[in-house]
């Protein structure tokens, strides 16, 4: 495994989108970070993460012909590498919230930021950053529902091993995108989504709550909720979010 390591950055997607604009780099090679200066979080978010406590990385991954139209398959595969690598350090059941947050339980362990290099109607390089709450105890009073493997587990973890194992196990998840396996990996993946098939209360982006279940994820990634009314509407990322955990 190809592991740059790095003290302080602004962020490890951002030095790694750069350097493979600017250099050849091997496929799966994993920039991590002690400190991010400016971590980026899902939709405009910050990041944030205890200096030198957790393990804050991005890897490269390239594509021969993956579509742009099939991009969720890998988001697919990345929550599910995250989740294999950190299952045994944890204590609890672990879930994939929709699209790609990591749970144990109902406390978010890891997140995952992917920025895609396109070239014409394909992926030609994704950048996967992920964060990974590790041996951090104390989280500010501003973030609710998180957790770390220490906190989980009563351990301190070995940030190494660890990386090295979600990596390995990626990289077998990549493999089924790579193989356009791609009903397998969203059955695996349906298999551990948080609150599938189960009532749920949602938040649109107007601001309306409402009770739905989560039925099916579209071939585009989307949410697809049966309503009360046993009318299912389908929402992006930007158009839903769950009301409460
Ligand atoms: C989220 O849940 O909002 C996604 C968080 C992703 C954080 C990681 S930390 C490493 C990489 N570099 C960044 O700036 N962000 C990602």
């Amino acid at each position: 495994m190809h592991i740059i390591k790095l003290n302080a950055i602004d962020s490890t997607n951002s030095y790694l989108k750069e350097l493979v604009v600017d250099e050849l780099v091997q496929n799966f090679t994993a920039v991590v970070a002690e400190h991010q200066i400016s971590g980026r979080g899902q939709m405009g978010t910050v990041w944030e993460s205890e200096k030198g406590k957790n393990l804050t990385f991005s890897v490269l991954i390239e594509f021969d012909s993956l579509r742009i139209t099939d991009q969720f398959y890998l988001s697919m595969a990345v929550a599910l590498g995250v989740l294999t690598g950190v299952k045994g350090y944890v204590n609890s059941n672990l879930y994939v919230k929709w699209p790609n947050d990591i749970l144990a339980d109902k406390d978010k362990l890891a997140g995952i930021l992917i920025e895609n290099i396109l070239k014409g109607a394909n992926v030609k390089y994704a950048i996967v950053g992920i964060g990974v709450n590790v041996n951090q105890e104390l989280f500010s009073n501003e973030i609710k529902n998180v957790t770390s493997l220490k906190k989980n587990s009563g351990h301190s973890i070995d940030k190494d091993a660890l990386l090295e194992k979600i990596v390995a196990s990626i990289k077998y998840f990549v493999g089924f995108v790579e193989k356009k396996q791609f009903q397998e990996l969203k059955e695996l993946y349906i298999d551990v989504l948080f609150k599938f098939n189960k009532p749920a209360m949602f938040i649109d982006n107007s601001g309306n709550q409402f009770l739905g279940k989560i039925i099916d994820i579209s071939e585009d990634g989307r949410l697809e909720i049966e309503l009360e009314n046993e009318k299912t509407r389908k929402f992006n990322l930007k158009e839903i979010k769950f009301a409460s955990r």
